[in-house]
């Protein structure tokens, strides 16, 4: 019978953030599929990882290697059940087919790096341009954290301030455990939205 479909969160991209089961992991994968970025984090492991440029090569590679019977490592980046490629792995295979993870996400780091312990909505501008979020449940939880990618995503995020209304601060938290990483206040100009970046949205006065 076909091994199941590692799909590894490799946490923001920091190798200090490397869970030891994910190293383990990948360890016992005789074949590793990820960015080139993620590949970097595993060192140890050189010559067996294939790197095609963007997710759904990837994901095409990990599932072709996987179908012919190989023992195949996904490498998907923070966790795998934030906005992560893992979810596109188990609409494929099914959940009995693929063994899960999980990493330390972007977001989570993000949120302790401004004291936050409490949970917050996320969701996507990464791709396409329409973003899902329900303003009940952000209002309820007190916080959204919206991953971002591609330049040109200030005016949605401009919109999500204006129906969230007064009192609530908004952060862009970009490059999480990298040595350029800086989380800054947004005070509504044009930003840069591009490359590794996350805005959050938190309700001020109530504490963490
Ligand atoms: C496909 S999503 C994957 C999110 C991932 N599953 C996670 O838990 O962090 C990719 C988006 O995550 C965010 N991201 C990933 N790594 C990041 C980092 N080190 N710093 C800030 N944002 C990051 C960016 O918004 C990026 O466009």
């Amino acid at each position: 019978m076909t091994e199941e479909l590692t799909v590894v969160g490799c946490g923001p991209g920091h190798p200090d953030w490397v869970l030891p089961a994910a190293r383990l992991a990948v360890g016992r994968c005789r074949v590793v599929v990820g960015s080139a970025r993620l590949a970097s984090l595993f060192p140890e492991f050189p010559g067996r990882i294939g790197s095609p440029d963007g997710s759904a090569a990837q994901l095409d590679l990990a599932l072709e290697l996987h179908a012919a019977g190989e023992r195949v490592a996904l490498l998907v980046s923070g966790d795998t059940a934030v906005c992560s490629l893992a979810s596109k792995a188990v609409a494929c295979l099914g959940e009995k087919r693929c063994r899960l993870i999980p990493g330390i996400s972007s977001v989570q780091l993000a949120l302790a790096r401004v004291g936050r312990t409490r949970a917050v909505c996320t969701a996507t501008l990464h791709a396409p341009d329409r973003l899902d979020w329900n303003p009940a449940e952000v209002r309820r939880l007190g916080g959204l954290a919206v991953l971002l990618g591609r330049p040109g995503l200030h005016p949605q995020l401009g919109r999500i301030r204006d129906e969230l209304g007064a009192g609530w601060r908004t952060s862009i938290a970009r490059d999480m455990a990298l040595e350029t990483e800086s989380v800054t206040t947004w005070d509504g100009g044009e930003i840069d939205t591009s490359g590794l970046a996350i805005a959050l949205f938190l309700r001020e006065g109530e504490g963490p």
